[in-house]
Parts: C-alpha cells; sequence; structure tokens
C-alpha cells in the first residue's frame, strides 16, 4: 500500500478555509482516494476537550503554547500518522504553522520555544503540503463577524491578525516547498475552481 500523504489549511480566521477545504476534500475523494479530515486543536476526543478549554478560558501564553503541543502529540499518535500509514490523505485544518502564526507572531511568544515543542512533539514528521488562505485582515474581520458568534482568538485585534498573517507569509516564505498560497481576496467561486484543477492532479 502506497504511504498516504499530510496536508494541512491554514490562514487568519476568516479567511473562508473551511469552504474550500470542503472543496478540496470532495476533489479528492472522487479520485478514489480515502481521505480522513481533521482539525486542530481537536481531532480526537481528548484533543477536542483540549480545544474546548483553549477556545473559552484566558490563559497564560505559556500554557495556551504548551496545551496546542498537547493536542498535537494526541492527534499525530492516533490519528494522523497510522491514517497516513495506512495510505489515506489526511486534511488537517490547521496544524502547527498555525502556533508559529497565532502565538509567535500574533502573541510574541518565542519562536526558539516552539521550535523546541516542535522538535520534541514531532520529531521531524510534518506536512507534506500546507495551503494558506491569505486575506487582508479587515476584510476576513468583516466575513467573521457576519457569519458567527466569536470565540477567544476571533475576538483578537485587527493588530493582532495582521501580524499573524505576516507571521504566515513569513513561514510560507521560510518553506516555498511546502506552501502554497491561495489569494482569498476573490470571490468564492473562482478560488474553489482554482483548488478544483490542483486537486485533481496534485501528488
Ligand atoms: P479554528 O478551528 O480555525 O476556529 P473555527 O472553528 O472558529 O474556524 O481554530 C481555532 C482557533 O485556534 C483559531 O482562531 C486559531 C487558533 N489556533 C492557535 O492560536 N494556535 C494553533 O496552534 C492552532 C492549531 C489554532
Amino acid at each position: 500500500m502506497a504511504k498516504g500523504r499530510f496536508i494541512t489549511f491554514e490562514g487568519i480566521d476568516g479567511a473562508g478555509k473551511s469552504t474550500q477545504v470542503e472543496v478540496i476534500h470532495q476533489t479528492i475523494v472522487a479520485r478514489g482516494i480515502e481521505v480522513v479530515r481533521t482539525r486542530e486543536p481537536g481531532g480526537t476526543p481528548l484533543s477536542e476537550k483540549i480545544r474546548e478549554l483553549l477556545l473559552t478560558q484566558s490563559m497564560e501564553p505559556s500554557t495556551e503554547t504548551l496545551l496546542f503541543f498537547a493536542s498535537r502529540a494526541e492527534h499525530i499518535a492516533k490519528v494522523i500518522k497510522p491514517s497516513v500509514e495506512r495510505g489515506a490523505w489526511v486534511l488537517s485544518d490547521r496544524f502547527t504553522d498555525a502556533t508559529y502564526a497565532y502565538q509567535v507572531g500574533g502573541r510574541g511568544f518565542p519562536a526558539s520555544k516552539v521550535e523546541a515543542l516542535e522538535a520534541w512533539t514531532q520529531e521531524g514528521f510534518g506536512p507534506d503540503l500546507t495551503v494558506l488562505f491569505d486575506i487582508d485582515p479587515e476584510v476576513a474581520a468583516r466575513r467573521v463577524a457576519k457569519a458567527r458568534n466569536l470565540d477567544r482568538f476571533e475576538k483578537e485585534s485587527l493588530d493582532f491578525f495582521t501580524r499573524v498573517r505576516n507571521a504566515y507569509l513569513e513561514r510560507a516564505r521560510q518553506n516555498p516547498d511546502r506552501f502554497l498560497i491561495i489569494d482569498s481576496m476573490r470571490d468564492k467561486e473562482t478560488v474553489s475552481d482554482e483548488l478544483r484543477r490542483i486537486f485533481s492532479t496534485w501528488d
């Protein structure tokens, strides 16, 4: 059995990620490939409990970062690695780039500490491909305000999301072979069409 793939989806809140991940999911399934759809924080029963804490409780930046990695350790061991090993393609709504973007870029948590936690938790394991949905934070904030009740992160300031966006773009510059940047300022259908085209053949 061929080894699977691990694909992650990133972007600031309101970038339209959820809708487009669904389009990518359907496109890959239509090729006859087994897809495992998951998310962070979350993805296992324990990690979903940690998610609930992360989205609702205020806490120290170090506690927050440790909880993201605690959730991630479970997720990798129980879901991501076993699925990729049996040949499935794992699609995860967010992964470690989000910690670099939100905790390091957004909150100013030290990158060196995240690098240490990443090395410890992942031991070199990471995504084959990361799709970054890039959007102006003001446009994203308008979309989020319209769509839903805001969680703890979504209530952050425009400055916060500008730092998060810039941190994502910097991660993409540092890892050009892994990242695919999608311009999410365009209308939904244009973005979906581009993604259908890419994922009907991407390997
Ligand atoms: P998300 O699932 O995208 O929220 P929603 O269900 O509202 O679309 O992610 C939850 C929040 O967690 C999001 O605001 C980003 C944040 N986050 C971090 O700050 N660091 C991380 O490492 C991860 C994975 C997420």
